[in-house]
């Protein structure tokens, strides 16, 4: 048993996680349905993989706006009127002001290409390497307003082999997303995960370590 979840999802450039969803959905892997795709950059090829898919698209280009604050009021608004369950960050390179995640508190979700809490911010791949790590990952977690800080749901991690660059383990990352953020959803879907009040429960219990995904 599973209710229709209604998704907006946030990008900002190529999407491949954005198609992970569609994908699952047209081959009814999720019951869900995407109400919009919004982006800040009008480039974002993801927009192009939505329309295909009769998407509705939004562009809201943070250059129009005076500073964040502002462009955080023109994002709210029309979320507020498309009024989905769940937002789906998917490679949005924007961070949002606290009263806007506020506003959509328990709805926020991003995927995070490092095994948060290590490695918050950007070029986690290279920094990893930089550390010599033997393993990285990724993390689905709720967005609070700290950054890369809210409770994880899932993680998910790779072996990092010698010799490895930067883009091999952004390839392993990539590899994980594309199953990690329908899996997730899906169990939104069928209420085994319940955000509420900033937690997470998973089959009714509270979510103390995060899910590990297992292909
Ligand atoms: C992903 O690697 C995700 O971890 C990060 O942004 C990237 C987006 O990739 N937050 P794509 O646009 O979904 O291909």
């Amino acid at each position: 048993m599973s209710n229709k979840l209604v998704l907006a999802i946030l990008i900002s450039g190529n999407g491949s996680n954005l198609q992970s969803i569609i994908d699952a959905i047209e081959s009814d892997q999720l019951n869900a349905e995407i109400r919009a795709v919004v982006s800040n950059n009008p480039e974002a090829y993801g927009l192009t993989r939505a329309r295909k898919h009769g998407i509705e698209t939004q562009v809201i280009d943070h250059r129009n706006y005076d500073d964040g604050s502002q462009y955080d009021q023109a994002l709210q608004q029309f979320l507020e009127a498309l009024a989905p369950d769940i937002i789906v960050l998917a490679g949005f390179m924007r961070i949002l002001g606290v009263e806007l995640v506020n506003a959509f508190a328990n709805q926020i979700l991003n995927i995070h290409p490092s095994l948060l809490p290590d490695y918050k911010g950007l070029n986690t791949h290279q920094r990893a390497l930089d550390n010599e790590e033997s393993k990285h990952g990724v993390s689905i977690h709720l967005v609070t307003p700290a950054l890369d800080d809210g409770p994880i749901l899932l993680q998910g991690s790779y072996t990092i082999e010698p010799g490895d660059s930067a883009e091999d383990l952004q390839k392993k990352g990539h590899h994980l997303e594309h199953q990690m953020y329908p899996q997730v959803l899906r169990w939104l879907a069928e209420g085994r995960i319940i955000i509420d009040k900033g937690r997470v429960l998973n089959d009714q219990l509270p979510l103390e370590t995060p899910l590990q995904f297992s292909a």
